[in-house]
C-alpha cells in the first residue's frame, strides 16, 4: 500500500453530529524505535507487546460545521481543558488533514483520560493518539460506510503513526509489527500490523510490570531523541542491529526458547540508552535505581532460573517482563527486593492485552 490509498475517493454521506468512544492501550517495544525520516517514516522496524491495563479512553464529539481556514476543536484531560496539549493536536490535524479531508468540516471536542497514573513518567503518546485515531475513523466510516475492518484498522494505525509512531502498534493486539523487515510479510513503514507469524503459548499472555522509578517530566522528548539519530556516529549499525534482532526473534517467538528472548530484549533496551549517551547532545536516561532494579533482576534469575528480564523506555522506570506462570514467584521477589527503589514504592502490573475497543 502507499500513502495515497488512504485517501478517500468517494463522496462522503452527510452527517449532522455523532459521537465515539475508543480505549487504546500502551505498549512495550522489544526491539525498539529509534530514529526516523521524514513523515513520521521510522528508520528501522520494531514490535511491541500490545498492554491490557495501561490505556486511554478517548470520546470525539463531532458537529458539521461551515468549513473554515482552522481547525476547530477543544480538547479535555480527565475532565479539565487542557490548552497545553492542544499543539500537539493541531500537528497532528495538519500532518493526517490530506487523510481526512473532512476535518474542517467539523467541530470536535475531545475528551480524553487515562487508566494510568497522571504523569507516571509512561508515555501516552502511544494510547493516547491511536485513540483520536480511531475515533476519527469511526468518523469516517460514518461518512463511507462501504469501509473494511482491514481498511480501517490499517488506516487507524496508518494516522496514529502520523500522531506518534510508536502509537501505530497500539491498535492491534498481542504482539505488532511496525516497520518494513525483510522476513516479516506485510510489515510496513505506514502502519503496524499484527504479527503475521506463529506465536509460542509462553508470549501470549506474558507479563510486564512497570516499576515508576522516576515520574518527572521527560528530560528528553521523544521527538528530540528521535532526532539525535541523524548524524549519530553508530546511527547504521544501530538501525542494522534492529533488523537482525527482530530476525531473531521471529524464531524465538515460536519457539519459546525464553532465554534468547531475554537476551534479545535487554540487550535491545540498553542499545537504545547507549544510542542516548553517545548522541551529541548525550543524555543519561537511567537514575541510580534503575540500575540497581536491573542488577537485582540479574541476580535473582542467576539464583532461580526464573525467566524474568527487564526493558527500558526512554526514561528511567523499568519494565519488568515475564511468563505468566512466574506471576506468584515474580511479584513476591518485586515486593521484597524491588519496590524500594520506586518512586512512592509505585507500580502497575499489566500484560498482554488484545488491542483497542469500541465502547
Ligand atoms: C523509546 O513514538 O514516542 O518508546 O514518533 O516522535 O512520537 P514520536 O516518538 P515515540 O517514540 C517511542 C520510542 C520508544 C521506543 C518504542 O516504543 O519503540
Amino acid at each position: 500500500m502507499t500513502p495515497k490509498d488512504f485517501i478517500p475517493i468517494q463522496e462522503p454521506k452527510m452527517i449532522s453530529s455523532g459521537k465515539v468512544t475508543w480505549q487504546s492501550p500502551s505498549n512495550i517495544a522489544l526491539v525498539k524505535y529509534w530514529g526516523k525520516k521524514e513523515n513520521q517514516i521510522p528508520a528501522n522496524p520494531s514490535i511491541s507487546f500490545t498492554l491490557n491495563h495501561c490505556k486511554s479512553t478517548t470520546t470525539l464529539k463531532f458537529k458539521k460545521r461551515k468549513k473554515t481556514d482552522d481547525f476547530a476543536f477543544n480538547f479535555f484531560f480527565e475532565g479539565k481543558e487542557k490548552e497545553d496539549f492542544k499543539p500537539k493536536i493541531e500537528k497532528f490535524f495538519e500532518r493526517i488533514e490530506s487523510y481526512c479531508p473532512y476535518l474542517k468540516e467539523y467541530e470536535f471536542e475531545i475528551y480524553s483520560e487515562n487508566s494510568f497514573p497522571h504523569s507516571s513518567g509512561i508515555a501516552s503518546s502511544a494510547s493516547g493518539m491511536s485513540a483520536i485515531a480511531l475515533c476519527l475513523m469511526s468518523l469516517e466510516k460514518e461518512l463511507f460506510p462501504e469501509i473494511e475492518e482491514e481498511y480501517f484498522n490499517k488506516k487507524a494505525s496508518f494516522l496514529a503513526r502520523l500522531g506518534s509512531g510508536s502509537a501505530s502498534r497500539s491498535i492491534a493486539g498481542g504482539l505488532v509489527v511496525w516497520g518494513t523487515h525483510e522476513n516479516i510479510e506485510g510489515s510496513s513503514d505506514l502502519f503496524g500490523e499484527q504479527f503475521p507469524y506463529k506465536v509460542n503459548k509462553i508470549f501470549k499472555n506474558y507479563q510486564d510490570t512497570i516499576l515508576l522509578v522516576d515520574k518527572g517530566e521527560k528530560q528528553v522528548s521523544s521527538t528530540v531523541g528521535h532526532d539525535l539519530m541523524h548524524g549519530h556516529p553508530f546511527a547504521a549499525q544501530r538501525f542494522q542491529q534492529a533488523h537482525d534482532n527482530l530476525s531473531k526473534l521471529v524464531n524465538v517467538l515460536e519457539s519459546g526458547d525464553t532465554s534468547e528472548f531475554i537476551k534479545i530484549v535487554e540487550s535491545e533496551a540498553l542499545s537504545l540508552h547507549a544510542m542516548m549517551m553517545s548522541s551529541q547532545p548525550y543524555f543519561i536516561l537511567m537514575k541510580p535505581n534503575t540500575l540497581e532494579i536491573i542488577n537485582k533482576i540479574w541476580v535473582f534469575r542467576k539464583e532461580t532460573g526464573i525467566p524474568v528480564c527487564f526493558t527500558l523506555d526512554a526514561g528511567a522506570n523499568v519494565h519488568v517482563l515475564y511468563p505468566e506462570d512466574q506471576k506468584d514467584n515474580v511479584l513476591e521477589f518485586i515486593k521484597n527486593e524491588l519496590v524500594v527503589y520506586c518512586q512512592n514504592g509505585q507500580y502497575i502490573c499489566d500484560q498482554v492485552g488484545s488491542g483497542a475497543k469500541i465502547l
